[in-house]
């Protein structure tokens, strides 16, 4: 368990909305259906295909990071190596989520079949931070004080969480990883659109920093623009510093410095202690199955693997293969699991170095039997019966995740983010990094959504050095010991839902990767009680849903999933997310 701060922390003990929940155990007696015959390969007349590769595979949300963990894998690395190499390379060509000021979770899981791992490099509280840090002298949360100021930034994981992996599994040097992130930052690189709509968009808030205004836009003002080349010599010294001290050279010296004198001068809670303590947790992945295949994604501080697992629990007992994609009848029960999932994470997920979280009763067969006599086949459950809240709005979101398979078959899934696009927006002086705004993470007040409409309690309040509960979810999804589908998505709460989507697009409705990827998807997070779709779902299946009490409404793309499924022959298929222009899945 990791103590790293000072203060030693406090666990808590929850208690469950249903005293049977506590009580359960994991439970084999699953109420699986028939299994799918698989035939995901690339098939001709799809309209959608993966790549293929038979070496090696990354899937990134941008391509020269892509590239750059390609040549890892085809140099003789390993799946880790080039998955830290594509982590510290997103932190210099995709600013808006790839970081060294923000935190993750990486899930490995080797080829040779033993336990999946989990690295938990999640950014913590800094040991000023209190309960109420948020709220004024009424006991009112003060709006964006945990999203845009120095106050929003938790202490960074990045890069101990990423050294740590090369360290227990990697054969690079941490100096060689660095090195085509250093090159990136030092002699720039092409910008693509989306790199200049993304600071045209946040243009507002990010340059009332001047800190930012000098990093991220040119000295007139104005955003990089498509084709032009963008270079970021603070950052390059940053990351020349780690090369040279190792994490030393982050959480120590010159750039500890750096971020603390930031602090200083900003009101802000970080200091050298904080940085010097922090260390990243090696954890057990959450585990449990669908349909025959295992299903091993982030435990706490993340809720992400813990209600995939329990809403596919409960899907288990429907013929979801049968009721077909994006039916009325599928969606009605996706929604209806999806409900019950996010009231559950709002009561009982936090950090579980600090409060008890029953696990084992969230992800067991048996509760997910109990709560799916409660879903009735024509009707949705109003949010209202299943628990309070109050309908919050959604922010502008960014997040990455990448994954990586190579020769061996061994696995990585990583997902990592600063929170918002561009974090908290503010960039530490001299360093040229941005820092996150993960404290929104926390809840700021009993009952108060974060940004993205997440209700909490008590077990994610803010409290020392405790970590803020996530829904990142990297999974690996194994069949008979073997790596078989790898995954997961930045969407913030959608993260659960999106990674859900496509393991059930794969096992139950037989797509291959690159359709999973692409399709349609819905989400339901209890609050606020709609199902939020993507455009695709027809207008009829719309007014079935809303036949049975549903109200629908019409979401924007939802998360960039970027997955690699692994052929019954060991051929490797990646499907990059269409809906970030710069994804893209390269093999070798
Ligand atoms: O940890 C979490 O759940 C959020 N901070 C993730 C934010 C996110 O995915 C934003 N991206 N699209």
């Amino acid at each position: 368990m990791d103590r790293g701060l000072h203060q030693q922390p406090r666990k808590t003990r929850l208690t469950g909305r249903s005293g049977a929940l506590r009580a359960l155990t994991l439970s084999l007696c699953l109420s699986t259906l028939a299994m799918p015959v698989f035939s995901q390969a690339i098939l001709e007349g799809e309209r959608f295909h993966p790549a293929s590769a038979s070496h090696g595979m990354v899937a990134t949300s941008h391509t020269l990071a892509t590239e750059v963990a390609l040549k890892v894998l085809e140099n003789g690395g390993n799946a880790v190596d080039a998955a830290v190499t594509a982590g510290f390379a997103l932190a210099v060509t995709q600013p808006r989520s790839g970081n060294i000021g923000g935190g993750g979770f990486m899930l490995i899981s080797k080829g040779d079949g033993s336990e999946p791992e989990a690295i938990d490099y999640r950014e913590k509280a800094p040991t000023g931070a209190t309960e109420t840090m948020y709220q004024d002298e009424s006991g009112e949360v003060v709006k964006n004080r945990s999203r845009f100021t120095h106050l929003a930034a938790g202490v960074p994981g990045t890069v101990a969480g990423l050294a740590m992996a090369l360290d227990r599994h990697g054969t690079l040097p941490l100096k060689q990883a660095l090195a085509p992130a250093i090159k990136l930052a030092k002699d720039g690189f092409i910008v693509p659109q989306r790199f200049s709509e993304g600071l045209e968009q946040a243009r507002e808030r990010l340059q009332r920093w001047p800190a930012t205004q000098a990093t991220f836009y040119k000295e007139d003002g104005s955003a990089w623009q498509a084709g032009e080349r963008f270079r970021q010599p603070e950052l390059a010294a940053t990351l020349q510093r780690i090369a040279d001290e190792g994490v030393k050279g982050f959480y120590q010296g010159e750039t500890a410095q750096l971020i603390v004198e930031e602090m200083e001068r900003h009101g802000g809670l970080i200091t050298q202690q904080d940085l010097e303590g922090y260390q990243p947790v090696v954890r057990a992945p959450v585990h449990g199955s669908y349909r025959g295949y295992d299903i091993f994604s982030m435990s706490p501080p993340s809720s992400g693997g813990t209600h995939i697992v329990q809403i596919l629990n409960i899907l288990e007992g429907y013929p979801i293969s049968e009721l077909g994609h994006n039916s009325a009848d599928t969606i009605h029960y996706m929604a209806e699991a999806m409900k019950l999932a996010y009231a559950d994470r709002s009561e009982y997920l936090g950090d579980t170095d600090y409060v008890d979280v029953p696990l084992k009763g969230l992800t067991s067969k048996l509760y997910a039997e109990e709560l799916r006599q409660d879903i009735k086949p024509d009707k949705a459950r109003p949010a209202g019966e299943i628990g309070p809240g109050q309908p919050p709005g959604y922010e502008s979101p960014e997040t990455t995740h990448f994954s990586v398979v190579d020769k061996w078959g061994n696995a990585v899934s990583n997902t990592y983010t600063i929170n918002f696009s561009y974090g908290s927006g503010i960039t530490v002086q001299g360093a040229g990094f941005l820092l996150n705004n993960e404290m929104d993470d926390f809840s700021a007040k009993p009952g108060v959504p974060n940004a993205y409409g997440l209700i909490g309690g008590e077990a994610n309040k803010v409290e020392p050095g405790k970590r803020m509960l996530s829904s990142m979810s990297p999974t690996i999804v194994r069949k008979d010991d073997r790596n078989f589908l790898v995954t997961g998505s930045p969407g913030g709460s959608r993260i659960i839902t999106t990674t859900l989507q496509v393991i059930m697009n794969v096992i139950d409705h037989d797509m291959n990767i690159q359709t999973a990827v692409s399709a349609p998807r819905i989400h339901h997070q209890w609050l606020p009680d709609e199902i939020r779709i993507e455009q695709g779902i027809s207008p009829d299946t719309i007014r079935l849903l809303e036949n049975r009490g549903h109200k629908v409404v019409t979401n924007s793309a939802m998360g960039a999933i970027q997955s690699i499924m692994i052929g019954e022959d060991g051929t490797l298929y990646g499907g990059a997310d269409p809906r970030r222009s710069t994804s893209s899945a390269m093999g070798y």
